[in-house]
């Protein structure tokens, strides 16, 4: 029973967080991200779950929240999301694909996919997973990689770009690494079963000269401003999206944890979860639940 899903991109012992944000001077795009999160997420709410959560940059952003389940496909990223934020009740740490989640339905009234799904080679599959996991309700704070944006329009003009900015297809412009239309964006959350109710644009000036020129939260507080037409045009290179799970036919609130190849539901029993269906098994390594296997 188990699906044939989209390859993953890989992260495993990459230096992503050190080399991209912690030496590779995005200050400016992290602060914007950062006031983007706060004008979109809930004051509070009880299961937050993080995909792609990476090394746990913006996990401590959700601090309004009583637990949060971070889920990433790279155990060296969770590993250094463990020795960021600490391991407790709060935080659980799950290796996982997002095609492939082993997580039960209706248990999150909130999810954040930051940075991620420019990996997703099957978004509208990958936001069909995601909702599934959620309550009718929950908030899902989507943030997408915008191919409308206004460098590649004008690059697509001056001959200096063959792919079409404005076409709804999405564009793999690095071996999986897609940059999408935001109409598409907005038309497969809407078949996925999500409302959308907010669209801000983010890192408006993501350019050279003036991330030099500038400090960064000076840029992030006129980025935030410049953000609030959002909902009346996406130019920017990086979109942020607030959507709200439409209502959904009645049912429980499922097991935490499921098989991801067969969906029988698993019994939480550290240090390896067996699972009575397919007899598969899944180990926890250092307080990381890790189903990648099989
Ligand atoms: C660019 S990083 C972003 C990390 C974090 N959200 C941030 O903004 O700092 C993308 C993350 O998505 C994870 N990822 C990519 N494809 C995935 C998949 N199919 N399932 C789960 N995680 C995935 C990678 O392992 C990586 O940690």
């Amino acid at each position: 029973m188990t699906e044939n899903t989209p390859p993953v991109c890989n992260y495993e012992d990459s230096d992503y967080q050190q080399s991209f944000w912690e030496t590779g001077g995005r200050a400016y795009e992290d602060a914007a991200e950062e006031i983007a999160l706060k004008h979109l997420l809930p004051a509070g709410g009880k299961n937050l779950l993080e995909l792609g959560a990476g090394a746990g940059r913006n996990t401590s952003r959700y601090a309004g929240f009583e637990s949060i389940t971070l889920v990433d496909y790279s155990l060296t990223q969770l590993q250094q999301a463990v020795n960021r934020l600490g391991r407790s009740e709060r935080y659980r740490y799950v290796a996982a694909d997002i095609y492939r989640l082993p997580l039960g339905e209706r248990l999150f009234d909130a999810a954040t996919m930051i940075r991620t799904l420019h990996h997703m080679k099957d978004a509208p599959l990958a936001l069909a997973k995601v909702q599934a996991c959620l309550q009718p309700g929950a908030v899902f704070i989507l943030e997408y990689a915008n191919k409308l944006n206004l460098k590649a329009m004008l690059r697509y003009a001056l001959k200096r770009q063959t792919w079409n900015p404005y076409s709804l297809e999405p564009v793999e412009f690095a071996e999986l690494n897609f940059d999408f239309h935001p109409q598409a964006i907005r038309n497969w959350l809407q078949q996925t079963g999500f409302r959308l109710e907010r669209q801000l644009t983010v890192s408006h000036f993501r350019v050279g000269f003036l991330k030099r020129l500038f400090p960064a939260r000076f840029l992030a507080a006129l980025d935030s401003v410049a953000s609030l037409t959002g909902d009346w045009w996406q130019l920017t290179p990086s979109v942020f999206t607030r959507s709200i799970v439409e209502n959904k036919a009645d049912g429980l609130v499922d097991a935490l944890f499921h098989c991801p190849a067969c969906r029988t539901p698993l019994q939480d029993t550290p240090p390896e979860l067996i699972c009575s269906g397919c007899g598969k098994r899944y180990p926890v390594i250092d307080g990381i639940y890790d189903f990648r296997a099989g």
